[in-house]
């Protein structure tokens, strides 16, 4: 299969002459700065966030990229996953004409990026066991379809997605397959950035949201080709992560294995739940997880819902979601927390 990026790309894009910034203009660190405007002093709280931030993150990237085994011109920083998932739509789909193939049931900030960027999708559901009905997807795809999305481990269901079929699709489609590895700290299969040099149409979105537990700070990755990397630094707002995220950032990588240790907590919490809900009588099925989180089905859902919230605990409603009748979706908490949620849920069952 050959992978051409230029007939991928809107052609707007393709010729777009990108904003310069400041910082793209001279590089070094030393000097007299008096080319962006900024207050040469201070800031006002007595603190050093008054000049412009890196645009390109390189310092992060030079630190993060050996953590992943890639290069660090394989690398793009969002603001979340959701950054680089609206730039993938706006830098391929034009709006009304090119469309894009879910896999439903997924995450939601596919369908909505869609949606605000006016692009049609098309959706193949996943199988009852939440894989790929491979043969499906590839009849569905059109000569105007820009990006197929995969969601592995998936988000409601948990569960890691076929290697085999990933393959089958980034092989038989000339668009982009971007698959979403947000959980896959929480997996046992090895991430697909390591096929990025075998497949030219593969992003691959990783978060510090879950397994590294910095959702606040808002920080996505996305890895592909350096082409493809470049047509997102081309369209990204310039300074799209503040000088704060990024000297948090730098920080936090040097804990590699304090996040392999919080993995491990959160895995043995997840098989203490997962044997404690298989007990409860309630609960009518536990599917596989390779996350952090499990859909449970229950006999009545709203029910259990209900008195959850009443109790002030939150999960998450999945039971309308298509293959996902009678489904919550509950994180894993921490020893105590889901202590007190597997009582709740007795006190539930004997009232009930
Ligand atoms: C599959 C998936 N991708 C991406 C995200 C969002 O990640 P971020 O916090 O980096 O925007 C989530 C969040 O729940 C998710 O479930």
């Amino acid at each position: 299969m050959t992978f051409d990026l230029t007939k991928i790309l809107r052609p707007h894009i393709l010729n777009l002459v990108p904003y310069s910034s400041a910082r793209d203009e001279y590089t070094g660190k030393e000097g007299i700065f008096l080319d962006a405007n900024e207050n040469p002093y201070q800031s006002v709280n007595g603190q050093h966030w008054n000049r412009y931030p890196d645009p390109y993150q390189w310092a992060i990237k030079q630190k993060l990229a050996p953590i992943k085994g890639v290069r660090p011109t394989q690398i793009f920083l969002g603001n979340g996953s959701d950054e680089p998932i609206d730039l993938l739509v706006r830098a391929t789909c034009t709006p009304r004409e090119d469309n894009m193939l879910l896999m439903p049931p997924t995450y939601g900030m596919y369908q909505v990026s869609a949606d605000i960027n006016d692009v049609p999708v098309i959706k193949v559901p996943l199988t009852s066991d939440f894989q790929i009905d491979t043969s499906k997807v590839l009849a569905a795809l059109t000569p105007k379809t820009k990006i197929v999305w995969i969601c592995s481990p998936n988000n409601p269901s948990g569960n890691l997605v076929q290697r085999e079929a990933i393959l089958e699709i980034l092989n038989n489609f000339q668009g982009l397959v971007v698959v979403d590895e947000a959980y896959i700290d929480f997996a046992s299969e090895p991430s697909f950035t390591q096929e990025l040099d075998n497949y030219p149409n593969l992003i691959v979105l990783q978060t510090f949201s879950k397994a590294w537990g910095l959702a606040s700070l808002r920080l996505g990755m996305c890895f592909a080709s350096e082409e493809i990397i470049k047509v997102l630094n081309k369209i990204k707002p310039p300074y799209n992560l503040s000088g704060a995220t990024q000297q948090l950032l730098f920080e936090a990588l040097d804990y590699v294995e304090t996040k392999k240790q919080l993995v491990n907590d959160i895995l043995a919490e997840r098989e203490h739940l997962r044997t404690n809900l298989a007990d409860l009588p309630l609960v009518k099925k536990i599917y596989p997880s390779d996350s952090n989180f499990l859909l449970v089905e229950f006999d009545d859902a709203s029910g259990v819902m209900q008195y959850l919230i009443d109790q002030k605990i939150i999960v998450r409603d999945r039971s309308k979601v298509i293959l996902c009748d009678g489904c919550l979706r509950i994180t894993v908490g921490t020893a105590e927390e889901n202590k007190t949620l597997l009582e709740t849920l007795k006190a539930f069952a004997i009232m009930a």
